[in-house]
């Protein structure tokens, strides 16, 4: 692909399955920047919890969103992301595990993802991107250039998820960070407005068995393969 070709790469997939780390090393690879939608609905959820609103109520929630700002700057590689939440750099804040919870009882709300999703655009609008998230292929761009559904099994997620938590030096069992992953799948896949799905044209891969090496070329080859057509 040409730098000066405009491109959009959507991969979705259910929390831990590799794909942020792919789609960062693609991103490098390709030479454009890389978006982390979630960050997004993590920047929501922590500025939720900080002003101690109401999560679970919906109206609540919404009547906040005109207070909220958010902005992502790509580092001079355009694969790290550093979030900013009304102009206060929240990159590490947002990775905490209860943010989690929150961000996916936040995207479930209408007015939430409309505020999200006409950023993501936006950013998109401008340049050459790799967007991960859930309802990147489905929703946000339908017509995406290439579209990508990465998964793996739960107990393989579980563990680098609980792996990643540990090398932060925080204590959590396996068996937690399996059921709240579970949890949040479950919310994500069952929601009404933009659930996750597989896009009917996206390629499937399952990571289970791959190391993020092996990931990141199968993605490549496959959009070689294609441009090569
Ligand atoms: O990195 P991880 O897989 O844990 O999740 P994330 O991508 O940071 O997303 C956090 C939460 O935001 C997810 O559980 C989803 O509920 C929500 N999300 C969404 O609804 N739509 C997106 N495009 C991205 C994230």
């Amino acid at each position: 692909m040409s730098k000066n070709e405009h491109f959009v790469i959507a991969i979705d997939g259910p929390a831990s399955s590799g794909k942020s780390t792919i789609a960062k090393n693609l991103a490098r690879k390709l030479d454009c920047i890389y978006i982390d939608s979630g960050a997004m609905y993590r920047a929501v959820g922590l500025f939720i919890r900080e002003n101690n609103v109401d999560v679970d109520a919906e109206k609540k929630v919404k009547e906040k969103l005109p207070e909220i700002s958010i902005r992502i700057e790509n580092a001079k590689d355009g694969a790290t992301n550093i979030v900013f939440l009304n102009e206060v750099n929240v990159t590490e804040q947002i990775r905490q595990p209860i943010i989690s919870q929150y961000a996916s009882i936040v995207a479930k709300y209408g007015s939430v993802r409309k505020k999200l999703v006409q950023l993501q655009r936006k950013i998109a609008q401008k340049q050459s991107v790799v967007m991960d998230g859930r309802d990147i292929g489905t929703v946000v761009f339908p017509n995406a250039d290439f579209k990508f559904f990465i998964t793996a099994s739960s107990k393989e997620r579980a563990n680098r998820r609980w792996k990643e938590i540990k090398d932060k030096g925080e204590k959590k069992s396996y068996e937690q960070v399996l059921q709240e992953l579970k949890g949040r799948d479950k919310r994500d896949s069952s929601r009404q407005i933009a659930p996750l799905r597989k896009p009917h044209d996206a390629i499937e891969i399952d990571t289970t068995n791959l190391t993020i090496g092996e990931q990141t070329q199968i993605l490549y080859e496959k959009i070689k393969e294609k441009l090569a057509r």
